[in-house]
């Protein structure tokens, strides 16, 4: 058996928008679902081409041991209650955003706040700055908006969360050598994607997997030209199919 044989795979899947399934070979962490009122997950869903891709894109069934939501809004926390209600998911959010689902009575929640780490049993998490706004969707106050940096085994994973730019990024690249960075290019809400390439640089990525685009008519993106212009500055843009699995390193 060669160290390859031994090695866990870890596979990352886009489930669309925001939202990824990240499966470390022992733990699923889900990422801020939001599937069921996502237009375009469901109509891919209706055209059922790839029943593996379908599957993994049906709320009912998604596993998961942990949901990670970096804030409170609805495009982020939409399926969240019932995946946590149906699975017994631990979620990891700020503190209003764990105190909020505690109340709907999923009280096994673990809340975080800025610069704070916490060791789980699939790795660390640590939650870090987002420059947007969070309020949740029944008007409650949402906390301050997130991000996380997960180290995982080898593998380090920044999740931006919805984002501008912000010089507080160059403390990521100080802190842990990444091996991907998802990041927001959809702009108007978040960085576009001259941004997200600046972005890549201050937390010294070069493997940049794309979300928060798409979605909505005002985050619609040129894929080829995203793509170039990431290349063009030495970065790598990948744009996962809604639905499709990437094994990373
Ligand atoms: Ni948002
Ligand atoms: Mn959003």
């Amino acid at each position: 058996m060669t160290l390859i044989d031994l090695e866990i795979k870890k596979k990352l899947t886009y489930l669309g928008h925001a939202c990824f399934l990240l499966d470390t070979g022992e733990k699923k962490i889900l990422f801020d679902p939001f599937i069921s009122p996502n237009s375009i997950v469901q109509e891919i869903r209706k055209k059922n081409l790839d029943a593996t891709q379908v599957a993994n894109l049906d709320v009912d069934k998604i596993e998961c041991d942990y949901v990670l939501i970096s804030h409170g809004h609805e495009d982020h926390v939409a399926d969240a209650e019932a995946i946590l209600k149906r699975t017994g998911a631990k979620v990891v959010s700020n503190f209003e955003i764990v105190s909020w689902f505690a109340e709907k009575g999923i009280d096994n929640g673990h809340p975080m706040n800025h610069g704070g780490s916490w060791e789980f049993d699939f790795g660390t998490v640590k939650y870090v700055n987002a420059v947007h706004s969070s309020v949740l969707p029944d008007g409650t106050y949402g906390g301050n908006p997130g991000g996380f940096v997960l180290c995982i085994g080898d593998t380090n994973i920044y999740y931006a969360g919805d984002t501008a730019l912000t010089y507080d990024m160059r403390l990521i690249g100080e802190d842990v050598n990444l091996d991907y960075a998802i990041l927001p290019i959809g702009d108007n809400f978040t960085m576009g994607v001259s941004d997200a390439i600046r972005a890549a640089k201050f937390v010294k990525c070069d493997q940049v997997i794309g979300m928060h685009y798409d979605t909505f008519g005002y985050i619609e993106i040129d894929h080829e030209a995203a793509k170039k212009q990431f290349t063009d500055n030495l970065v790598n843009l990948a744009l996962m199919e809604i639905g499709e699995q990437k094994e990373l390193i």
